[in-house]
């Protein structure tokens, strides 16, 4: 039976959108959980126009590339604009974010409210974060490095390195 009405063969397409400036140990935990979820997920990478990303969008798309290239069902891309149109364009009915903390929910809560009042089909699904990456967050990662801090146990070490010779040359 289905309950919810959608056509049984339909691709189970989502969008997990984000800064990802840069990608953390806990975007990359969420991406794998998501990956077996749905058919297709597609990583979002937000072009920031508002903010001063350390990365371009194209060093964020390039490094979420190269962390993702083992999973078949993950394709990565930058949108601009509302994160509703994006998933239009991509036929996308899910939004997955991750939930670290109670401290996350009010953020979440308001967007995947905003989201579902705009697009009525639009769906966030809230996969908890892993414990070990619950307090995980890339302003932190950029703000230890950016003091000479060792960020290995929260990056992979290809991206620990990309941020450290960013600030370098700071
Ligand atoms: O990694 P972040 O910065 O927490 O991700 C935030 C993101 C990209 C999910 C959010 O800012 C977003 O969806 N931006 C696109 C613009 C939009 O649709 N805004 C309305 C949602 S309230």
């Amino acid at each position: 039976m289905y309950l919810s009405g959608r056509e049984p063969l339909m691709i189970r397409r989502a969008v997990y959108p984000g800064s990802f400036d840069p990608v953390t140990l806990g975007h990359i935990d969420i991406i794998e959980r998501a990956a077996e979820i749905v058919d297709e997920l597609i990583v979002g990478v937000l072009i920031n126009k508002g903010k001063n990303p350390l990365f371009s969008v194209q060093e964020r798309v390039n490094m979420l590339q190269i962390v993702t290239k083992d999973i078949p069902n993950i394709r990565v891309e930058s949108f601009d604009g509302l994160l509703v149109d994006f998933l239009k364009l991509k036929d996308a009915e899910f939004v997955i974010r991750g939930l670290r903390a109670i401290t996350d929910f009010e953020y979440e809560l308001q967007m995947a409210q905003t989201n579902r009042i705009m697009s009525p089909d639009t769906d966030t699904i809230f996969l908890t974060t892993n414990l070990k990456y619950a307090y995980l967050n890339s302003t932190t990662v950029r703000e230890v490095a950016s003091y000479g801090g060792d960020i290995s146990k929260f990056v992979p070490d290809f991206v620990a390195e990309a941020v450290m010779e960013k600030y370098s040359n700071h």
